[in-house]
């Protein structure tokens, strides 16, 4: 399988004036084309730190980022967001729709942002909008439309341009259960029809048995690379219920990491 993120030996630290915090001791992963990932771990074991610099959002203190064989630290500021504009995609937690821009808009933004020809745009929204079952609100504003369709019509943007890797930091967060299901399913379908390669950031073990693999992270370390590919739901659940309920036991694992 091609690799699309190769993580080697990441640390990153904080430093200011009177304090020095290690976010990320020592992080090693790759992730294959395609595959749909997970990341989880307590409150403040990483999760966001990796994905910023995964993103290029953030600089990592040592070690490489290699996405699509494009090592991260070699670039410079002008380099990196042209690099994030045409390899990345995210989905944010409150959205980041334009209010002012219909549905429409906003997608057909993203892909000027993102250089796409003018004469490309429209049948692109129109061909990803029916896709993903949006096309009875493309002429709406934001505030038309529910926080789900809102959440559906940002992971329709993320896919728009065809990233090479597509990432979420809590997606789920600001949406109640029954929405939470409705994006994590539309995060699965770009990840089935599309083939797109996908790594979320959550704390809520239901997101992550959509997905079919956990990296588990604690204290700025993997803890657990959990391969999930192929199991039930129920299944990975249960696997995923039982890595929770190691942290809760005394110590967990801490010996292994
Ligand atoms: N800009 C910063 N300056 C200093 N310390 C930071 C900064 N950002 C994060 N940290 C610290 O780094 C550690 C990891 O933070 P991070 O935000 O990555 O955690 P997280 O796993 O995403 O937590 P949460 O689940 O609460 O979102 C924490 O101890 C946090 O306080
Ligand atoms: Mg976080």
């Amino acid at each position: 399988m091609k690799e699309v993120l190769n993580v080697n030996h990441l640390k990153k630290r904080y430093e200011s004036e009177d304090n020095i915090t290690i976010a990320l001791q020592d992080i090693s992963f790759a992730i294959g084309e395609g595959e749909f990932i997970s990341i989880m771990g307590a409150s403040g074991s990483g999760k966001t730190t990796l994905l910023n610099c995964i993103s290029t959002i953030d600089e990592a203190t040592e070690g490489e980022i290699w996405i699509n064989g494009t090592e991260l630290s070699g670039l410079n500021e002008e380099d990196k967001a042209k690099f994030r504009r045409e390899n990345l995609g995210f989905i944010f937690q409150d959205y980041n729709l334009l209010d002012t821009l219909t549905v429409e808009e906003n997608i057909s933004l993203a892909l000027i942002i993102k250089q796409i020809p003018k004469s490309k745009i429209k049948e692109r929204v129109s061909n990803i909008s029916e896709q993903f079952g949006i096309q009875h609100i493309l002429k709406k504003y934001p505030y038309e439309i529910s926080g789900g369709e809102k959440q559906r019509c940002a992971c329709v943007r993320a896919v728009s341009h065809w990233p090479q890797l597509i990432m979420a930091d809590e997606p789920t967060g600001a949406l109640d259960s029954g929405n939470s299901r409705i994006l994590m399913e539309t995060i699965k379908q770009l990840n089935d029809s599309i083939g797109t390669t996908i790594l979320i950031v959550t704390h809520d073990i239901i997101v992550s048995s959509y997905t079919d693999r956990t990296l588990y992270i604690k204290d700025g370390r993997i803890y657990e690379d959990l391969n999930m590919k192929g199991l039930s739901a129920d299944e990975k659940l249960k696997r995923l219920m039982n890595l929770e309920a190691e942290q809760h036991t005394e110590g967990g694992r801490s010996d292994v990491c």
